[in-house]
């Protein structure tokens, strides 16, 4: 009985992918390209190592790239699609405004892979495979990437701006805001420590430097230096000020030592939950690397619900 209603389903699922092209439902493939277009992963490393070797900071813009695409109604490009006059999407919104980049690098990555397999490849594929190139590039793991997502044919500013957390989250609205996507309190504190690489502007951690007392004197005083109590909003710092540009387990040591730089950085070591494992990673980059390369793959999983329509775009900013 189980065997015969095994096959049917089978039989029934052939019938529905001759009838309309197969679509990724939450079955994604390490080798979806395989025969479709078999160099795409070789592209991708390439264009990634150029942009990375010109700007260490594009690795680090590239993995934050891939999160806000993929905790804003799955990981479907939607991020990419530019604003119009008739239609507003998510590169304005709040978390993403003059603050998201690479969108040249991904359009760059696209036209190479459009000249080798036309119509193939979903940009939302391309993020994640470069957000993986980045992580690696920058000396952190490397893992093999799930793929056959689509792309959206639509964004949303609000569910960017209800999705990513802020740089003033507490402890518990990290968790909370993980766990409204499947991940867990372990997986959130991994995936913080991509904060291991990359800057941040002075308004995000104003606060933290003038006003909280959880932060080492002398790392507090260095970032005044450039961050003034008014004014130089936009003005930059490293979240990791001795290897800005190495994915390592820095950053679990930097918040060991009171030198979180965000507010919601020092909330993951502050006498709650997550001080025990931040610990741990603090003092083993391997098991840090690990659960690291893991939680991007889940997070990569994250898909737009079943019946969104979605295409794979020929230019990444705009719908076919
Ligand atoms: C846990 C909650 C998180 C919060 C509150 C948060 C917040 C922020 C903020 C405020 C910035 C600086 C933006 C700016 O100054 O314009 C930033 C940068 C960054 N974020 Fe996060 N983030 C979080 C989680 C993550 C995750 C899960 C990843 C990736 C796996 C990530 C990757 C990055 C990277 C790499 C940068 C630097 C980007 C660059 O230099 O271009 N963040 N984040
Ligand atoms: C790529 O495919 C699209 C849609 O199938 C088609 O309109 C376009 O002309 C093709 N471009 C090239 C260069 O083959
Ligand atoms: C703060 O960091 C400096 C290193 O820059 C260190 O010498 C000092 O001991 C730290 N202060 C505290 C209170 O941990």
């Amino acid at each position: 009985m189980g065997f015969l209603f095994g096959r049917s389903y089978v039989t029934l699922a052939l019938m529905v992918c001759v009838l309309a092209p197969c679509q990724a439902k939450g079955a994604l493939s390490t080798k979806f390209y395989a025969k479709t277009c078999p160099g795409v992963a070789t592209i991708v490393r390439s264009v990634m190592a150029r942009a990375v070797a010109k700007e260490p900071r594009m690795g680090a813009s590239m993995i934050r790239l891939f999160f806000h695409d993929c905790f804003v109604n799955g990981c479907d490009a939607s991020i990419l699609l530019d604003d119009t006059p008739t239609f507003t999407g998510e590169k304005n919104a709040g978390p993403n405004v003059n603050s998201v980049r690479g969108y040249e690098v991904i359009d760059a990555i696209k036209a190479r892979v459009e000249a080798a397999c036309n119509a193939t490849v979903s940009c939302a594929d391309i993020v994640a495979l470069a957000s993986r190139d980045a992580v690696n590039l920058l000396g952190g793991p490397t893992w093999n990437v799930q793929l056959g997502r689509k792309d959206s044919r639509t964004a949303s500013g609000s569910a960017a701006n209800a999705n990513l957390p802020g740089p003033g989250a507490s402890a518990a609205s990290l968790v909370a805001a993980f766990a409204a996507k499947g991940l867990s309190p372990r997986e959130m504190t991994a995936l913080s420590g991509a904060h291991t690489v990359g800057q941040a502007r002075c308004l995000f951690f104003r606060d933290r430097i003038y006003t909280e007392q959880s932060i080492n004197a002398t790392f507090a005083a260095e970032r005044r230096q450039t961050c003034p109590q008014t004014g130089g909003d936009g003005n930059l710092a490293p979240f990791d000020d001795q290897t800005p540009d190495a994915f390592d387990n820095a950053y679990f040591k930097n918040l060991v030592a009171q030198r979180g730089l965000l507010p919601s950085d020092q909330e993951l070591f502050n006498g709650g939950t997550q001080d025990a494992l931040v610990r741990k990673y603090s003092g083993n980059a391997g098991m840090f690397a690990t659960d690291f390369a893991k939680a991007m793959v889940k997070m990569g999983g994250l898909l737009p619900s079943s019946g969104t329509p979605t295409e794979v775009r020929l230019n990444c900013r705009k719908v076919n």
